[in-house]
């Protein structure tokens, strides 16, 4: 079986909603409107997807609560096959819960290092700005993020997401700045909802990854940029879907991408937002590719693991795991 691997999921994302009641009951928190009776996420659209993702953040009061969901998370994606997992971290929502945003990064890490230790998932944590809580908030997860890279190994990079059209991406340039003088991989949403000039901003940002960066689709020369420059987009087919960022699954434009010699990778988002989890993310980009399923799954994870914000030496394990299980396939 070809190992899976994983750069774009948000923690608070991942939260499965029955923890989400029984941490709700534990605080003593109304959830009403939340969830439905089949412990399905309720939402409309984006903006209102964004609100249940923050309410589903404000019950994780303690930071224990993001050690255990980190452990669950990446001890699940081990079970799916994963050896690889990067998963999003916002400070602000654990600050909006009234966990310190260092406790929290740490409790992230002793989650995922726990996980490793149960199960050889490697992870890491890239806290995210959140676009829509504006430039200061940005400025300020950075500079958390640089602080606490400088004692945890685990912190390895930096990004941004949230709504595409509060301010401009430019807005996250200086922060975005200190974040790569600092040594931190780099990526940021854009071009899930908006076209290509959000992209354009991106790429402004010294970005590695793009996440989604669906919306390239419509620009053949910013596709030539993106494929020239290296720089990978994790794709997120059932969130996309689900979403309705594109009108169905058969007008997904991964396949327009991967013609145009851009690098992509398979991502799960918000798993449970949008009944999904990474390996049928996987799936449902095989399908969209098509080709020979093998090699479309060797290169999904061969893409990951070469973009991965990790040291070179974890990097080369990981690849040579994929080597091998490539070899005996
Ligand atoms: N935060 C969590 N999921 C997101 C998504 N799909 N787009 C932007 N911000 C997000
Ligand atoms: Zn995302």
């Amino acid at each position: 079986m070809i190992p899976l691997a994983e750069l774009h999921c948000h923690i608070e994302g991942a939260a499965p909603s029955d923890l989400v009641r029984e941490l709700a009951h534990r605080n003593g928190q109304e959830i009403n409107g939340l969830i439905d009776e089949n412990g399905h996420y309720i939402w409309q659209d984006f903006d209102t997807f964004l609100g249940a993702y923050d309410r589903v953040a404000s019950v994780f009061t303690r930071a224990e609560d993001y050690e255990a969901l980190a452990h669950a998370y990446a001890s699940d994606l081990a079970g799916q096959g994963a050896i690889y997992s990067e998963t999003f971290a916002s400070t602000d929502h654990a600050e909006r819960s009234g966990v310190d945003a260092m406790a929290y990064l740490d409790a992230l890490t002793d989650g995922v290092k726990r996980a490793e230790r149960e199960h050889g998932i490697v992870s890491r944590i890239i806290p995210t700005g959140v676009r829509h809580f504006g430039t200061e908030a940005i400025n300020r997860a950075a500079d958390i993020t640089i602080q606490a890279a400088k004692t945890n190994s685990f912190i390895t990079g930096f990004g941004i997401a949230g709504s595409e059209v509060a301010g401009s991406l430019l807005d996250a340039k200086p922060a975005f700045a200190r974040c790569g003088a600092a040594g931190l991989g780099l990526t940021a949403h854009a071009g899930e909802w908006t076209g290509p000039p959000t992209i354009r901003d991106a790429l402004q940002l010294n970005v590695m990854r793009v996440g989604h960066g669906i919306r390239s689709a419509d620009d053949p020369s910013l596709m030539a940029e993106i494929a020239e420059r290296g720089i990978t987009l994790e794709v997120c087919p059932q969130s996309n879907i689900v979403l309705k960022a594109v009108p169905s699954a058969a007008e997904h434009p991964a396949k327009t991408l991967l013609d145009a010699g851009i690098k992509l990778t398979a991502n799960s988002d918000d798993p449970p937002h949008f009944a999904t989890n990474l390996a049928k993310d996987v799936e449902t980009m095989v399908s969209l590719l098509g080709g020979d399923e093998t090699e479309i799954r060797a290169m999904l994870t061969r893409n990951a693991l070469e973009a991965a914000f990790v040291d070179e030496q974890t990097r080369a394990k990981l690849i040579a795991k994929l080597d091998a299980a490539v070899d005996s396939a």
